[in-house]
């Protein structure tokens, strides 16, 4: 896997982070979708194909993606990973558990460090932006955790469609010289592509490096979905009522008859392709691959290894044409 750098910063990361929004999360039937045991198993295999790049939040698993994170790092060099983390979501059931808000953050980051066991996180996002909270005191706070090198970088996830909230928050950090952001973290995969436009152009002329997730659109463009039956699948999509309309759609099926035509020309798997579609944007650090076995991470992992001719990247961009109005998320959905 290839080293890139982290957008303009000076920290390199491996061109495919790994995601673990999954670990230890409840299903609806009290299940955990990913245990303990198949945890390690993932970070194992993500380790063993050359993956140094680890994405995580405070509310995975309402803390226990950190923590075993943190109990498998125990026993590496540290220095090896650059790891990413986010806060934003409630994480106390009183006014100030939740947001970015001062209190809230100055919390979470020290609880964020304690159950990773280490004294700083490489980059830190705020998950959601918090318009209750001013960004002069949201920015000042974070940029207290860069001067005491709690946190490398900052990142800012799930912005859009207001990129004017990045660059304004920018602005104020440049003019009081603080930190700024230098990454985001926006849905982007090849059916979901409302970020194409005003926000990719801002993090262009802003130099942010974009780090999309959900890449294979939940599971949507690994091709195992049947137009017509979803239900014998074992998968997100059994468990989440709005995936069908979400991506079952005929306009979404078409994209996958080209990346399927694609996959075939360059002999790979259509979740590669996908993958390796993102990876050939310039302005992509790399996408965050999820997978809930060892065997769809090492296929997702494949995708380092494919190469798009321009013929190829164009055909897999046309199919699925703009403009691409749709709700990225909200507050409701609070489960990321
Ligand atoms: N910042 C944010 O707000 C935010 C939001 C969402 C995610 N994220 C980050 O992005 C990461 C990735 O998101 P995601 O999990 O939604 O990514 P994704 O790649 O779009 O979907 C991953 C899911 O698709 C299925 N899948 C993946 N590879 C497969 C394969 N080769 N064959 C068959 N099925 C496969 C698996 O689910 P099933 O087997 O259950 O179908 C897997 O859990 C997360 O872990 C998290 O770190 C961040």
């Amino acid at each position: 896997m290839d080293w890139v750098s982290l957008g303009r910063t000076g920290t390199m990361v491996t061109e495919l982070p790994f995601g673990t929004w999954r670990f230890g999360r409840e299903t609806d039937e009290g299940s955990v979708e990913i245990d303990e045991t198949r945890a390690y198993e993932l970070l194992d295999t993500y380790e063993a194909h050359g993956g140094r790049f680890i994405d995580t939040a405070d509310m995975y698993g309402g803390g226990t993606s950190e923590t075993w994170i943190g109990n498998w790092l125990a026993e590496r060099d540290r220095e090896d990973f650059v790891v990413a983390s986010k806060i934003y979501w409630p994480t106390r059931d009183d006014p100030n558990g939740r947001g970015l808000g001062r209190k809230h953050l100055r919390r979470q980051i020290d609880a964020i460090l304690d159950r990773l066991g280490t004294d700083y996180v490489d980059l830190l996002y705020v998950h959601r932006w918090d318009d209750e909270t001013p960004v002069e005191e949201f920015m000042r706070t974070l940029d207290g955790f860069v001067d005491s090198g709690r946190v490398n970088h900052l990142g800012a996830s799930t912005l859009w469609p207001n990129a004017w909230k990045v660059v304004r928050a920018n602005a104020i950090a440049d003019t009081r010289g603080y930190e700024p952001f230098t990454v985001v973290q926006p849905r982007y995969n090849l059916v979901d592509r409302e970020i194409e436009g005003p926000f990719l152009e801002m993090c262009e002329s802003e130099d942010l490096g974009v780090v999309p997730w959900s890449p294979l659109g939940e599971g949507f463009l690994t091709g195992k979905y049947d137009r017509d039956d979803v239900s014998n699948v074992d998968s997100r999509a059994a468990e989440d009522d709005s995936f069908e309309s979400k991506y079952l759609t005929d306009e979404n099926f078409a994209v996958l008859d080209t990346l399927r035509e694609v996959a075939s020309e360059v002999d790979a798997t259509p979740a590669q392709v996908a993958l390796a579609w993102l990876l050939h944007h310039d302005q992509v650090v790399g996408p965050i691959v999820g997978a809930r076995t060892v065997d769809q991470l090492e296929e997702n992992l494949g995708a380092a290894d494919v190469s798009l001719s321009d013929d190829q990247f164009d055909r897999l961009a046309a199919a699925k044409s703009g403009p691409f109005p749709d709700i990225v998320d909200s507050p409701a959905r609070g489960d990321r």
